[in-house]
């Protein structure tokens, strides 16, 4: 069907000659080929078809059109019939499959070892269309008592009050309560987060994607706070999701998500009657599709120095005294189990916790830390260049009452910290020193 792509000027795409097509990677192909890449997501990565810009450039064109054009007025009736789509290079709609939001999406595909992503306008959007896909009225869900406070909120106000679907929140950590919860025939979903936010619980996919599967759930991980360090769909989760807003963007400048699934999810998700994102419409824009894909291939490196950063502030936090909580301190408690879970040279994460005791305390030393000796920024979100800090329980936790915040183990005084990586790493330790040594009785571990 070559009709559709020939049609005018901004149509000619150079992948029309052979040889051109030589030099196209087929990802499933080739990671068959070299099975061990697949473990790897930066090869992954590196792997997906690099789409080349209209006039050969490197970097692809950016399909800024919201409706395209059809030669035969025949193909648009099969392109609503779902006989042709956007893996054939038909295009309906960009509210619906855009190419340049696709080309993102296969790279999100290849980075979580999916059969197929899409991106959407924000983390939440991500999480709401996967979750009204997957549930009904009168479905329920066993989830993380600690996750991302919308997160939270969703499943414990929101889809309770506007589709009668409820959710049991479990100490992901406790295997027999989480299986205990499961209601058969009603529990369709188990949720929850790779690495929580803000504790920083790492949980054992292998074992809940086990458990999940046998009582024929579907297995949600939300992996904002690790990606590259882990990927829960190659250790057995059916959809990851991700708030892109975080490190894949890693400038704090925009606001993005993506489910990564099995393809039959994503069309779901996509279909003209009954799909939650082409319905519900939380569409992402080709342009900042376009900046997010730029974003990607520096993804790893980005990902390794937040990683090595964050391992030696909690290593020196802690030798300085302070309670300091980071998956690859020795004493953490699932120490051992992420060490089993991890993609190779990531370390442990960019993310660490500081528990300060009291809200007050930890406001003073944030206040000194962003406004007396430069360290980072008071701010929620992470994943930034710029080390962000916020007191979770007062921000980003605050839609927990208290006692849910209790259950999750986020202590008022809980500072949570996306390490950065501007800057050099003993400059910005002494700027840390001098804020720890202006506060005055410091809780000690
Ligand atoms: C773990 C986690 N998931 C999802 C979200 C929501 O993402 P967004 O802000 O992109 O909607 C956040 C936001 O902080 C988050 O931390």
């Amino acid at each position: 069907m070559a009709e559709l792509k020939n049609h005018g000027v901004c149509g000619t795409k150079r992948s029309a000659s052979d040889e051109t097509e030589a030099i196209k990677f087929d990802p499933k192909k080739s990671m068959a080929m070299v099975p061990s890449l697949l473990e790897d997501p930066a090869a992954a990565i590196a792997n997906t078809r690099h789409e080349f810009g209209e006039h050969g450039g490197v970097n692809m064109s950016i399909e800024a059109s919201a409706t395209f054009t059809v030669m035969e007025p025949e193909t648009m009736r099969r392109m609503f019939a779902g006989e042709l789509g956007p893996d054939r290079d038909f295009f309906i709609y960009s509210r619906h499959f855009n190419p340049t939001v696709l080309n993102l999406s296969r790279q999100m595909a290849a980075l979580e070892g999916t059969a197929a992503a899409y991106c959407t306008s924000s983390g939440m959007s991500a999480i709401c269309a996967v979750l009204l896909q997957l549930l009904a009225s009168g479905d329920h869900v066993v989830a993380s008592r600690t996750l991302y406070g919308g997160t939270h909120a969703l499943l414990a106000h929101f889809l309770p009050r506007t589709s009668n679907i409820t959710t049991s929140f479990v100490d992901i950590g406790d295997l027999e309560e989480v299986e205990k919860e499961i209601v058969e025939g009603k529990t369709k979903v188990l949720y929850f987060e790779a690495v929580s936010n803000p504790t920083l619980a790492v949980a054992n996919i292998p074992e809940l994607c086990r458990i999940g599967h046998a009582k024929g759930l579907t297995v949600v991980v939300d992996n904002t706070f690790t990606p590259m360090v882990l990927s829960p769909a190659r250790l057995g989760a059916d959809v990851v999701v991700h708030s892109i807003s975080k490190f894949i963007s890693g400038g704090a400048d925009i606001i993005a998500g993506a489910v990564c699934g099995p393809s039959k999810l994503v069309n779901s998700m996509m279909d003209l009657r009954q799909g939650s994102l082409m319905l519900l419409g939380p569409t992402m824009n080709a342009k900042v599709a376009f900046e997010l894909s730029e974003r990607i291939p520096h993804l790893s490196l980005r990902m390794k120095e937040h990683c090595r950063r964050a391992a030696e502030f909690a290593k020196r936090m802690k030798k300085a005294g302070l309670k300091v909580i980071y998956p690859g301190l020795p004493d953490h408690p699932q120490h051992q189990l992420m060490k089993s879970l991890v993609n190779s040279e990531y370390g442990f994460g960019g993310m660490l916790c500081l528990d300060m005791g009291t809200e007050e305390k930890a406001n003073k030393l944030m206040n000194i830390l962003q406004n007396t000796t430069q360290f980072g920024f008071m701010a929620v979100s992470l994943g930034y260049y710029e080390t962000l800090m916020s007191c979770s329980g007062s921000s980003t936790s605050s839609e927990m009452n208290r006692e849910e915040k209790e259950l999750a183990g986020i202590s008022p005084g809980l500072i949570r910290m996306s390490v950065g990586y501007i800057g050099t790493l003993e400059q910005k330790w002494s700027q840390f020193e001098k804020a720890i040594a202006k506060v005055d009785g410091l809780v000690k571990s």
